[in-house]
């Protein structure tokens, strides 16, 4: 008979190094909380047969919702156990709830949301021949082993050195027996579980089988960028992961473009009514909107709901590529102060008039942003500081939204050939450019997805996001 195996997703700590109130794993990154991302990956795994997960003594209002959350929609009746005040003694909790001597244990970081499924696949291949498995990366910078004084003691051959991850597999009975050992001598302040088989039971191989770059733990600030980042590159090639609901249909729904008289906007208004939607566009040539007048915007919105009784997700291609110093002259300030009108209080414009209407279909709302928001250029200052606020309204929006189902998500497309491009640079060569249709290809099938807060690049020739 096949030996059951458990999941223990250990998110009982406290997440110090972050510096943060809420524990980490509460954070939220590509619209749910790391930890939910965490307990998805196993709770949808075929191999895994129960799921415990490990949480502190004393929640949150917030972090209540969450692990409530996890409860109601687990497959496989995830249960809760308290953790301790060490990661072992979080552990040790979870392992002595485990009845069966015969079962197989996979622990893992809640901090570690970007693990991929073959990983655990290989973990629980490797059990078969060893009773201890651990998951490792290889490391790219030499480790050095100091003393008190920082002073080096050692510096071991980097071919041999690796970088322990999570999960850490094992036969139930010899992690019981590692940690009865570890407890007779009170030494439950191991930074993890193979170090305690490694230290109570020497004579047991613990087997190493590699995980990946991306397993990264969320432990400082910084890996919360780099954890946004990679969902993103996830998303498109591993949609599982990020969503547990089928596809979005856009037959048959009803979107709202703005910006639609040509470019991207153009292409993304044939492409829905192409998919079946009802696509209606407005620009300042279709139906005489301009995107930063409020009573224009509103009115636009007003028409489609009275005609159509509903809103299921608003695009703003609208945007406009002016060359202008600063300075103190008439003409640089009014071409700056008219950039930052359409490309940033626009889709603030847009995203405030829309709101409701969302709401009440949860819907989606989907801005642009250009290469320029990681770096400001010259000339083009209030274009690129207008795209990197953008950047920021689409997180910002995606977390105040997200009580109310709404989902915002950006896309930043690399040079697209449109005129409103030719007119800003007509020396460039477009032969390179990607095109309109590409862009609203990518669009279309953002709405199809249930994911929200993400910057999607799109890059020519490439089926996929990749990273910027
Ligand atoms: N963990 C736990 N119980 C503890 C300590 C840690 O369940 N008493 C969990 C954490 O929630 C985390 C994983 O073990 O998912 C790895 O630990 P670590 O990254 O060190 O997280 P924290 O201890 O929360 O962070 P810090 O060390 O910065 O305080
Ligand atoms: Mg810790």
């Amino acid at each position: 008979m096949n030996k059951k195996v458990y999941a223990i997703i250990l998110a009982a700590g406290s997440g110090s190094r972050m510096n943060v109130d809420t524990p980490k794993q509460f954070n939220k990154i590509a619209g749910k909380s790391v930890i939910e991302h965490t307990v998805s990956i196993f709770d949808n795994h075929p191999r895994i047969d129960a799921v415990y997960v490990v949480i502190p003594e004393f929640l949150s209002d917030e972090a209540r919702e969450i692990i409530d959350s996890i409860k109601l929609n687990s497959k496989k009746n995830t249960k809760l156990v308290i953790g301790g005040s060490t990661r072992n003694l979080s552990t040790l909790n979870a392992i002595s709830k485990i009845p069966e001597s015969d079962a197989l244990v996979l622990i893992h970081d809640s901090a570690r949301p970007l693990l991929s499924t073959d990983v655990i696949d290989r973990v629980i291949s490797a059990l078969d021949n060893y009773k201890a498995v651990d998951t490792v990366a290889e490391c790219s910078d030499t480790i050095v082993e100091v003393n008190d004084f920082s002073n080096i003691v050692n510096i071991p051959n980097r071919s041999f050195m690796r970088r322990g991850q999570t999960p850490q597999a094992f036969h139930i009975d010899v992690l019981k027996d590692a940690y009865a050992k570890a407890q007779i001598n009170s030494d439950l302040s191991n930074s993890d579980d193979c170090g305690v088989v490694k230290k109570y039971l020497p004579d047991i191989s613990i087997h190493c089988v590699y995980g990946s770059e991306a397993n990264i733990k969320i432990t400082h600030p910084i890996d919360l960028v780099l954890a946004d980042r990679l969902f993103m590159l996830k998303s498109e090639v591993d949609d599982d992961a990020l969503s547990t609901s089928d596809p979005i249909s856009v037959d048959g729904k009803v979107v709202v473009v703005f910006g639609a008289s040509s470019g991207i906007g153009e292409e993304i208004l044939s492409s829905l009514n192409a998919a079946g939607s009802f696509a209606v566009g407005f620009s300042r040539s279709i139906g005489g909107v301009d995107v930063s007048d409020r009573k224009s915007v509103a009115v636009a919105l007003k028409k489609v709901h009275d005609k159509y009784g509903r809103i299921d997700a608003v695009i703003n291609s609208a945007g406009e590529l002016n060359r202008a110093a600063v300075g103190p002259d008439d003409i640089s300030y009014e071409l700056n102060i008219k950039s930052i009108e359409v490309n940033l209080i626009a889709p603030f414009i847009i995203a405030g008039e829309s709101r409701d209407y969302l709401a009440e279909t949860k819907g989606h709302l989907v801005l642009f942003t250009s290469s320029s928001y990681t770096r400001g250029r010259s000339s083009y200052s209030a274009y690129s500081a207008s795209k990197a606020g953008v950047v920021n309204l689409t997180q910002a929006l995606s977390d105040e939204w997200m009580e109310i189902g709404v989902r915002v998500n950006c896309i930043n497309p690399e040079r697209t050939s449109t005129k409103m491009r030719k007119v800003a640079f007509p020396k460039e060569d477009s032969t390179f450019m990607l095109t309109a249709r590409e862009v609203s290809k990518l669009a279309v099938k953002i709405l199809t997805k249930n994911i929200t807060g993400q910057i999607f690049d799109v890059r020519r020739n490439s089926d996929f996001i990749e990273m910027s």
